[in-house]
């Protein structure tokens, strides 16, 4: 068989960059597309075919397609979702009209297999750990976004033989993340704060608890899933199985960067508690690895930050709903050095 090709979405993001190199190391021919909005060039592994563009524009998706993929890892969205309560129609535009453009060209061209990144945003304040056999009840329009792609995968794989695994991965951390995204990724947003010499945000009194995963052990997983047969059509959570707090977490970052922790505790806002999943099914598929501690991880990615240095935050133009906005999105979080 010849070389394989893959389209990654996102490549100029955190995690598709990192899915991208992996796909180059195993021999594939990586096609990237990513416009731009959260990610960035360099992120771009060496090898990569990159088209700058956008997946809401079909023509554009066409012509990608045109020139032979067998596999599509969709990972470009606006990942954040406590800001999608406030942007519902960026939200579906990006996350769900934009799979859509990707999902009708990979049935066209008669694609392998689709990878699709989702969350565990998809099941809400359910149970824990949460499971992939749980009924979803995704709480936000970033959860719903997931969800309807996720079904309409199932949908297209019925109609139309349309092969896919999903997966659902949580608080992934590590080199090449946006740090500048006061809206998202609580990781960067410390390390970027303490390089601004500011105090870490935190919202409520940070006993909120995430299983904070390091990239590691999520994107060589998600490369790796088309070797597996027996991931045809599956869901799988992916990621590190220990939830830590979110004051836990300040002060691990704090210490790695060499500060002391400085807090600075704003309104609690409407999010999930405490969130953690079971990776059975992932380690039976494709097999136990051992997980990155998180101090770990977390000194691994303070030294790539340090070199890459701290990056400005600026705020979110296109806000639809300013009813119930979280208080400390509107403040000024960064010097603006
Ligand atoms: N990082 C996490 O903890 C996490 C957890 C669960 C799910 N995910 C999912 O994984 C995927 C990657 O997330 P990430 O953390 O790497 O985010 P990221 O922002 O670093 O990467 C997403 C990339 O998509 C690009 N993009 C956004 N909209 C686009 C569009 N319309 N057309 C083309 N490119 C577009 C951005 O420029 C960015 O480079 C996303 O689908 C996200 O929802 C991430």
């Amino acid at each position: 068989m010849g070389t394989k090709t893959s389209l990654v979405t996102g490549v100029a993001g955190f995690l598709g960059s990192h899915v991208a190199r992996h796909l180059i190391h195993g021999g594939h021919r990586v096609v990237g597309i990513d416009d731009l909005s959260g990610g960035f060039i360099e992120n771009v592994p060496e090898g990569v075919d990159f088209r700058p563009g956008s997946i809401n524009d079909d023509t554009f998706v066409r012509g990608t397609f045109s020139e032979g993929i067998d596999y599509v890892f969709h990972l470009a969205a606006y990942a954040a979702e406590g800001l999608s309560h406030y942007i519902r129609v960026f939200n579906y535009t990006n996350n769900v009209i934009g799979s859509m453009n990707l999902v009708n060209a990979a049935i066209r061209n008669s694609v392998r297999r689709f990878v699709f990144t989702s969350s565990i945003a998809v099941y809400g304040a359910g149970q824990l750990p949460m499971k992939e056999g749980m009924e979803p009840s995704p709480e936000d329009p970033y959860g719903i976004a997931k969800y309807a792609v996720e079904l309409d995968l199932r949908a297209a794989r019925e109609q139309f033989g349309l092969d896919f695994t999903v997966f659902r991965p949580h608080n992934v951390y590590g080199e090449n993340q946006n740090i500048g995204d006061r809206y998202r990724n609580v990781v960067g947003i410390f390390m970027n704060q303490i390089m601004h010499d500011e105090p870490m945000t935190v919202f409520g009194d940070g006993t909120q608890t995430r299983a904070f995963s390091y990239v590691d052990d999520v994107a060589p997983v998600l490369a790796d899933s088309i070797n597996h047969e027996s991931a045809s059509g599956r869901t799988f959570n992916v990621g590190a199985d220990t939830p830590y707090s979110v004051l836990r977490l300040a002060s691990v970052v704090a210490q790695t960067m060499g500060v002391e922790p400085k807090i600075q505790h704003l309104p609690a806002r409407k999010e999930v508690e405490h969130a953690f999943s079971d990776h059975t099914a992932s380690k039976e598929v494709f097999g136990a690895r051992e997980t990155v501690p998180l101090e770990v991880g977390i000194s691994r990615m303070a030294k790539w930050a340090k070199r890459v240095g701290p990056r400005q935050s600026n705020p979110f133009t296109g806000i639809e709903v300013r009813k119930n906005f979280p208080m400390g999105w509107d403040l000024e979080m960064d010097s603006g050095s």
